[in-house]
C-alpha cells in the first residue's frame, strides 16, 4: 500500500485526471443537464446510470468533445477541452465507443481498425484515406489478440455484432487514448457477450492509469467490473457512490421502479 502510494506521488503528473465543473448543457426546450461537478482520478471505472432522457450521452459527448457545455468547464489533465483542437490531440486523451460500435460498414475490418491511429472525428474520410502498411501489422496484432485475425479483410457489415464489438475494441487498442467513454456498450448483446465485451474494455485501462467511464444500467455489470457509479436523473446527480456500495433500492429510486412496478398498481404492462 504504501509502495503504490509512493509510486503514484511520483509517476501522476497530474493530480486529478477529468474535472467536470459546474458543466450545464441544454437543446432547445430541453434542460439535457443541470450544472454538475466530480472529478475522476487515473484509474478509476465510472459507471454512469439513469432512466432514458437523463443525460448520460449528453455527458459521454462533452467529455469527447463532441458538444460543447453551455456553462462550466471540462478539464482533462489540466487542460479545458474547449481550448484543445479536435483531430489527433484529442484523440490521444479520449477515445469514445458508440452503442453501435460507429464502425464504417462497407469497408473491411482492417479499415475500421487502422482508424484508430487517425483522427477520429471523421470517421468515414479517414478510413478511406488510409492505407498505412506501417500500420498494417499493428492493426493485425489486435485483431489476433482479439481472436479475429482470420476477419481482417471481410467486410465489416459480415460480421456477427460480437465480432464487431471485438473491430471497435481493436480500433480502441491502436488509438490508446488516456481515457474510454462507452455509451451503453452492453445494451444490444447477451449476457455471455455484454461480460466479455465489460472485460475487453476492463482490460484496456486496467494496470495502465487509463481511465473508463460508461452507461451501464445492470446493476451486476456495474459491481463486477467498475470501481464508482454515478446515478443521473433528469440532468442531475442523484448519487455518486463507490460500486460496491450500489444497492437495489438506490437503483430503483433512480429509474423510479417502485412506483412502475405493476404489483404497485402505478403503471400496468401493455
Ligand atoms: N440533439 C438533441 N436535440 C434535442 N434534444 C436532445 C438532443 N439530444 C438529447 N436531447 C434531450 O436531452 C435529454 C438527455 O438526453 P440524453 O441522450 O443525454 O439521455 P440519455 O440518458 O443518454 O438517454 P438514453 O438512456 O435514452 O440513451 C433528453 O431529454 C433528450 O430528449
Ligand atoms: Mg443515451
Amino acid at each position: 500500500m504504501a509502495d503504490s502510494r509512493h509510486h503514484a506521488a511520483v509517476a501522476a503528473p497530474a493530480a486529478t485526471h477529468v474535472v467536470v465543473k459546474d458543466v450545464a448543457k441544454g437543446y432547445p426546450g430541453v434542460r439535457a443537464l443541470a450544472p454538475i461537478a466530480f472529478s475522476v482520478q487515473p484509474g478509476e471505472r465510472l459507471a454512469l446510470a439513469g432512466p432514458s432522457g437523463s443525460g448520460k450521452t449528453t455527458l459521454l459527448y462533452l467529455l469527447a468533445g463532441l458538444l460543447q457545455p453551455d456553462a462550466g468547464q471540462l478539464c482533462i489533465d489540466g487542460r479545458d477541452l474547449a481550448e484543445m483542437r479536435p483531430g489527433r490531440e484529442l484523440a490521444r486523451l479520449v477515445g469514445m465507443v458508440h452503442q453501435q460500435y460507429d464502425l464504417v460498414s462497407s469497408l473491411p475490418v482492417l479499415h475500421n481498425v487502422l482508424a484508430g491511429r487517425l483522427g477520429q472525428w471523421s470517421l468515414a474520410g479517414s478510413a478511406l484515406s488510409l492505407i498505412w502498411p506501417r500500420e498494417r501489422h499493428l492493426a493485425e496484432e489486435a485483431l489476433a489478440r482479439l481472436g479475429i485475425a482470420d476477419k481482417a479483410s471481410q467486410r465489416t457489415s459480415r460480421l456477427s455484432g460480437g465480432e464487431q464489438q471485438r473491430v471497435a475494441i481493436a480500433r480502441l487498442m491502436l488509438q490508446s487514448p488516456r481515457i474510454i467513454l462507452a455509451d451503453e456498450p452492453v445494451s444490444s448483446l447477451d449476457p455471455a457477450l455484454a461480460e466479455e465485451m465489460m472485460r475487453l474494455l476492463v482490460d484496456l485501462v486496467e494496470g495502465s492509469g487509463k481511465t473508463l467511464i460508461a452507461s451501464l444500467h445492470s446493476p451486476y455489470l456495474i459491481k463486477k467490473y467498475c470501481t464508482r457509479v454515478i446515478g443521473l436523473r433528469q440532468g442531475e446527480m442523484q448519487f455518486d457512490l463507490p460500486a460496491a456500495d450500489l444497492t437495489e433500492a438506490v437503483l430503483d429510486r433512480l429509474y423510479d421502479l417502485d412506483r412502475r412496478r405493476p404489483e404497485n398498481g402505478a403503471i400496468r404492462q401493455e
